[in-house]
């Protein structure tokens, strides 16, 4: 029988996601057809008061289970274990999948007590929530952790963000494809910008946030992702391993950040009350002089043969006018301009919302002379016959149990991109004057972050304009 534990049960990603992601699931029978989710933490629930929480559809409901221990202690996993033999009907219950939804400090505890408790068996599978370590010395720490209790093909660091039917389609696009490859080069791409922003603040995870800040929540993991399928090389077949190896080359190509690139190709800010909305630092369990940043744009490079010499502009932040991910592929103008054209060709890849592909490009205006304007190309998912766009969760939960680990990050990637990052996380630490600028609340942040895009005489892609309260922003 196939069980599932997931620890931190009591939490918001197990109800927001996990729950739902395991619901669909089941609803398309999708899970294997015997099988049990054990949720644990150290709230205490029944199974019942479990379910009553979790609120669970029809007869999933019967599924689910729950165990009230300390995840954190050793004495509770011997109970862990009989609960699974319990539930299973199996003397040694192997046919096991770990999810680690708990605060990060406790990712290198767990794996050791199932170790001592023999819950290690060879086919038991752990996910690993992000962020994987702080940096790259703890990354690389809580990746020896794992090498001594797992073998690598146990062990799902899961990124959501790969999930999600838009970012493999980025990968669809690129290689299914013959047309755009040729043109998928310093030749003809003059530089490219991925956004993830949202228009909400840090909402109750104050105490989380501190810790992080925007750089190792979602620049480290999620946005150089997508500058890895934006910018990786076609792997020769498309299998875990061929394709994580192209991964891990992007990462290996990021071109070292100098002092230069620290002092003024990043920007970071943070949000200021504005309106209704409340700034950072007045939110709960945030210091009131918090230098933790909440927006950061960058410029970064990669060094290879395709991509030199053509700047990956990367931001995100919390509290921006709209909610959306995307990737805007510029292209260069073309050669000899006969007509006067306004904009260049630009190709955008919107993961969401809206999720599609928005090609751009300049046609005549009916009438007399030549007046070329932009017109637009699109193709927007909702065309696929009504197919909804899969979760990203239910995706990934299943392509672990089906032991598929492509779409999760191996062990070398967390660390290159680590090694890449770390310069930028240990400057703000040796200079905490280095400048963090404040932009109110539902805005498209720091001024500054403009700044980065002039030489391309160009304003980032918003896609909508909403630059208000421009007078407040200021140095914090
Ligand atoms: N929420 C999201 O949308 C989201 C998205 C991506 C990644 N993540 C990651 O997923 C993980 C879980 O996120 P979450 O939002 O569900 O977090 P959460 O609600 O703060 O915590 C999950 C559970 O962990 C348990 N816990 C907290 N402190 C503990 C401690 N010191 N010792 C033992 N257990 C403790 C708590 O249960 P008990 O108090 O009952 O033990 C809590 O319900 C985090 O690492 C987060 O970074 C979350």
């Amino acid at each position: 029988m196939f069980a599932m534990i997931i620890f931190g049960a009591s939490g918001d990603l197990t109800k927001r996601k996990l729950m739902p992601a395991l619901y669909s699931l089941y609803k398309e029978q999708r899970l294997p057809e015997q099988f049990v989710v054990l949720g644990v933490a150290r709230t205490h629930y029944t199974d019942e008061s479990f379910r009553e929480h979790i609120q669970p559809e029809e007869t999933f409901g019967t599924h689910l289970h729950y165990l009230s221990m300390d995840p954190e202690q050793p004495e509770g996993y011997a109970l862990l274990d009989q609960r699974l033999q319990a539930l299973t009907g199996e003397a040694q219950p192997d046919n096991l999948l770990f999810y680690l939804a708990t605060p990060p400090s406790l990712y290198g505890v767990i794996p050791q007590h199932l170790k001592s408790a023999g819950l290690n068996r060879p086919d038991t599978r752990i996910i690993v929530e992000k962020p994987f370590g702080y940096n790259l010395p703890s990354a690389q720490q809580l990746n020896a952790v794992y090498a001594s209790v797992f073998e690598e093909r146990q062990i799902y660091r899961i990124d959501h963000f790969l999930g999600k039917e838009t970012a493999q389609n980025i990968l669809a696009m690129r290689f299914a494809n013959g047309i755009f490859e040729p043109l998928w080069n310093r030749n003809y791409i003059d530089y490219v910008e991925v956004t993830a922003v949202e228009n909400l603040g840090i909402e109750q995870r104050g105490g989380y946030y501190e810790g992080s800040g925007a750089l190792r929540d979602m620049v480290q993991n999620h946005l150089i992702q997508l500058v890895a399928l934006t910018a990786m090389e076609p792997p020769a077949r498309f299998t875990a391993d061929l394709f994580r190896n192209e991964v891990v080359k992007v990462y290996e190509s990021l071109t070292p950040l100098t002092t230069e690139d620290l002092n003024e190709h990043i920007v970071r800010g943070q949000y200021t009350a504005a309106g209704a909305k409340a700034g950072y630092r007045d939110e709960q369990n945030v210091a009131a002089d918090s230098r933790t940043e909440t927006y950061i744009a960058m410029k970064i490079g990669i060094d290879n043969w395709r991509w030199n010499g053509v700047p990956f502009y990367i931001r995100t932040g919390k509290q921006m006018p709209t909610k959306v991910t995307e990737i805007v592929v510029h292209f260069r103008e073309a050669p000899h301009r006969m007509f006067s054209y306004p904009g260049a060709n630009t190709l955008i890849l919107r993961l969401q919302p809206n999720e599609g592909m928005v090609l751009k490009f300049g046609m005549k205006q009916p009438g007399s002379g030549f007046n070329v304007k932009q017109v637009e190309m699109d193709f927007t998912y909702d065309r696929l016959g009504g197919i909804p766009v899969g979760d990203a969760y239910a995706r990934l939960i299943e392509d672990c149990i089906q032991g598929d680990p492509t779409l999760f990050t191996r062990s070398d990637a967390v660390e290159a991109s680590w090694r890449f990052f770390d310069p930028v996380l240990d400057y703000w630490k040796e200079h905490p004057e280095a400048p963090l600028y404040g932009y109110p609340a539902g805005t498209w942040g720091p001024l500054e972050s403009e700044a980065l895009m002039h030489e391309h005489d160009a304003d980032w892609t918003n896609p909508c304009k909403n630059l208000t309260h421009t007078e407040e922003y200021c140095e914090l």
